[in-house]
């Protein structure tokens, strides 16, 4: 079986996780940017994978472009976030970002990381922003990507990537 993984990552976490699961299935991998749509019909599975912006799952928009043309294929979506998972978190997630015809292909959920110095300056301030009005609040009312917003300080990384993420996906594609 011929496969494809394209991904879409700001960041580097996304793009680990698209790489991890090149080794492990063999498939051909390349960023959204540089992906040729037209080569789409001769892969039999299509995986995308996409970091996670505020509601936004990152590869959504080329996903909606191309899915038209790859119906027939087996395909799965991987989406990496800082947070842990959580269920309402990500059926809104999927809700938001999986509409049309993109309404129930599969989607599995990793975790990603952040590092506010090497973030855009529009991301880097709202992240800063958010992390404000976050401290102001009872440590047990955080939402979740707000915990893990706090749980790094200014100079630090947080990386919560881990290989183990990608084995449901991985089960999924051996199916
Ligand atoms: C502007 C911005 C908004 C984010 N929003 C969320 C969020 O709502 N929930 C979450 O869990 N992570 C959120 N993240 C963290 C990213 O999902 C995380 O950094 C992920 O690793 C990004 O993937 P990448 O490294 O491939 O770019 C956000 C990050 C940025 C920069």
């Amino acid at each position: 079986m011929k496969g494809i993984i394209i991904y879409k990552s700001k960041y580097g976490s996304t793009k680990k996780y698209a790489e991890w699961l090149k080794d492990a299935t063999g498939y051909d991998c390349v960023a959204t940017k540089d992906a040729d749509t037209g080569k789409l019909s001769s892969y039999d599975t299509i995986v995308f994978m996409g970091g996670v912006y505020a509601k936004g799952i990152a590869c959504a928009s080329y996903m909606k472009k191309v899915i038209d043309r790859i119906k027939d294929k087996k395909i799965a979506v991987f989406v990496c976030a800082a947070s842990p998972y959580d269920e309402k978190f990500f059926n809104e997630l999927v809700a938001l970002n999986m509409k049309g015809d993109l309404e129930g292909v599969p989607v599995f959920y990793g975790r990603g990381g952040f590092d506010l110095k090497n973030m855009t300056f529009a991301d880097r301030t709202l992240c800063k922003m958010l992390r404000k009005a976050t401290a102001k609040k009872d440590p047990k009312d955080y939402e979740l990507w707000e915990a893990a917003l706090m749980e790094v300080s200014d100079d630090e990384a947080g990386d919560w990537t881990d290989k183990s993420y990608l084995d449901p996906l991985i089960e999924y594609l051996k199916g």
